[in-house]
């Protein structure tokens, strides 16, 4: 297995954990690193660090990318995925440099500004992800293409239900999300798993045959990846590889 593992005892010590492996391989790279971070429940303990190290030491800049979001709603609705990282992560920072998917626009006409933004740019530096219940990677849902580029999804039903935990009003029906074709191009990916009802997926996804019919799968080939999970997510992965 070519990937890292840091676990976690609790969510303290995965928001600590979290924020140490990002930071780091923020500091790694040259040049401003080009930076997809995630929304949902998952990372909220690493954002919560990454905000009170802020406060009391200069963190290195980067160019934020959007993963995925909602289709068809208006600028300033709190269901915005764009509206959420800002206030969680992306404000406090000052992080500026922003590359936000627009919810309102057209959807083919958004889908085509993402793919020639992400043509000119080239492939991201760093993707932090998280992973749904359903092997999920941004909206990339069961079945997408490993060589998907920006595309426009229907969720599906477990998706919406899972969201809707989130509180924020009605779940959309469509979304706008990089592929596994974008996320498979980054330098580097950390992937963030927390939960009991995460442990299932995550070793499908890490142990398991390499398939669309689980996106996440894709993470077996990257290069250079590195888990970080709490010892819940953990639970149906082997000791020999969590602590080699
Ligand atoms: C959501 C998002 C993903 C996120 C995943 C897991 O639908 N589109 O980017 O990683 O599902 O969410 P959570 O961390 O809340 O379980």
């Amino acid at each position: 297995m070519k990937y890292t593992v840091v676990p976690a005892l609790n969510d303290e010590e995965f928001g600590e954990k979290a924020a140490d492996v990002f930071l780091r391989a923020l500091g790694s790279f040259e040049k401003t690193p080009s930076v997809v971070l995630p929304t949902g429940n998952t990372p909220l303990p690493f954002f919560a660090v990454l905000r009170e190290r802020a406060q009391s030491q200069a963190l290195r800049p980067f160019n934020s990318l959007q993963l995925d979001e909602y289709l068809g709603l208006p600028d300033g609705d709190a269901r915005l995925f764009s509206r959420w990282l800002a206030h969680e992560v992306l404000d406090p920072l000052k992080i500026s440099s922003r590359m936000i998917f627009n919810s309102a626009a057209d959807p083919s006409e958004e889908v085509n500004r993402i793919k020639a933004w992400h043509a000119l740019n080239g492939a991201m530096d760093l993707a932090v992800i998280g992973i749904g219940e359903n092997g999920h990677v941004g909206f990339n849902e069961p079945g997408a293409k490993f060589d998907h580029r920006a595309n426009i999804v229907t969720l599906s039903g477990q998706t919406i239900e899972a969201n809707t935990s989130y509180g924020r009003g009605d779940v959309p029906r469509k979304a706008i999300t990089l592929g596994i074709g974008d996320l498979r191009r980054a330098y580097e990916t950390i992937l963030l798993v927390r939960g009991e009802r995460k442990a299932e997926i995550l070793a499908k996804a890490m142990l398991g045959e390499v398939t669309t019919d689980i996106p996440a799968s894709y993470l077996q080939q990257q290069p250079r990846l590195t888990i970080v999970a709490d010892t819940a997510a953990l639970s149906k992965m082997p000791r020999d590889i969590i602590f080699k």
